[in-house]
């Protein structure tokens, strides 16, 4: 069943030339227990569009479209229901665990806080529930790791904190915005495997936003892949891994460290992303792009279906991966 509906979803923000869109007639879905992983580079709106789903845009921010969570329309609701919202039914975590932990408080009292504010639970009654949170995390001695403060912990361990805390009020979907960015790789793998065995315990469902890529080939059902706050292509997370159409979805692949490359240099997409406000006309990567013709910097820039459930937004060159492998 549908959990998160989000259609043609435009985050408008004020910058100092004046507003701009920052993501753009955005749409997607996330059913129940899904596993969605939205990636791009850096600046490509992926952060507004999660922030827009949690009420919590930057000021003078504002989002038009349709964001429908649970069978209800959530965008345009008011400060109350959003607080509402937030832990109780979408929680959040962040690239810096310390983003949502307090350094002065102790995990106890920060963990407990969120379910005695939602949940009505008494202390004792909250405090069980957190041992047996910071054991679902996996933290050693979750009941001397109750006493302590945030600081005493690695990284890794205040992102399996910070996760705890997201899960203290049972919500029905995680928002992870780039939550193993800042850990090495070996950690960020057992955060990557701690989330995929959250979802499989309790049915949640989970957003995971990211720059790279191969941190979703393990973790993800579908995967949206975003260039200049549009979506560029959508689709299973095994196939558009396997075969991407996009010719900005097969250079992020392409550049991928992977075992099959091994010994080669890694390839790059040649040059930058453009400036939020400067995003070029029709498709916006047409600049970067080695199959543009003159039409693609004509908008509009329509979906072309390449399997069920996979699109691209590439009128001309759908199948550039089959030539690129030919070639
Ligand atoms: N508070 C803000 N005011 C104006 N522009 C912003 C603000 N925050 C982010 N931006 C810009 O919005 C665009 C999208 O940002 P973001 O969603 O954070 O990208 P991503 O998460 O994909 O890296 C970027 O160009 C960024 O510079
Ligand atoms: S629409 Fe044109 S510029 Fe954009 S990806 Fe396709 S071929 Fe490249
Ligand atoms: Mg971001």
């Amino acid at each position: 069943m549908t959990l998160l509906n989000v259609s043609d979803l435009t985050v408008t923000l004020a910058t100092s030339t004046g507003d701009a869109d920052a993501v753009r007639n955005l749409s997607f879905s996330l059913d129940g227990g899904e596993i969605l992983g939205i990636a791009g580079e850096s600046g490509s709106g992926k952060t507004m569009t999660a922030l827009s789903i949690m009420g919590l845009l930057p000021y003078k921010g504002k989002a038009s479209g349709s964001i429908n969570f649970d069978g209800k329309e959530v965008l345009g609701s008011s400060k109350k229901k959003y607080q509402h919202m937030r832990g109780k039914e979408i929680s959040m975590i962040f690239q810096d665990p310390m983003t949502s932990l307090h350094p002065m408080l102790t995990v106890q009292t920060q963990l407990t806080e969120h379910m005695r504010y939602h949940d009505k639970m008494s202390k004792s009654a909250a405090r069980e529930s957190a041992l047996k949170l910071l054991d679902t995390v996996k933290i050693p001695d979750p009941a001397s790791a109750l006493r302590a403060h945030p600081s005493q912990f690695s990284g890794g361990m205040r992102q399996r904190i910070a996760i705890a805390m997201a899960l203290a009020c049972e919500p029905k979907l995680l928002i992870a915005d780039e939550p193993t960015t800042a850990l090495d790789v070996t950690v960020q793998a057992g955060i990557l495997r701690l989330l995929h065995q959250i979802r499989d315990e309790r049915n949640l469902s989970i957003m995971i936003i990211t720059h790279d890529l191969g941190v979703l080939s393990s973790l993800t059902d579908k995967i949206l892949i975003m260039y200049a706050g549009s979506e560029v292509e959508s689709g299973p997370a095994r196939e558009l891994l396997s075969n991407p159409r996009h010719p900005y979805s097969q250079g992020l692949i392409a550049a991928l460290p992977g075992a099959s490359r091994e010994g080669k240099f890694l390839t790059s997409i040649d040059g930058m992303p453009p400036e939020l406000g400067n995003f070029p006309s029709g498709c916006a990567f047409h600049p970067r792009c080695g199959f543009a013709e003159d039409r693609c910097s004509v908008p509009p820039i329509d979906a072309t279906v390449v399997s069920k459930g996979h699109r691209i937004y590439c009128p001309v060159n759908p199948f550039a991966h089959d030539r690129v492998e030919q070639s």
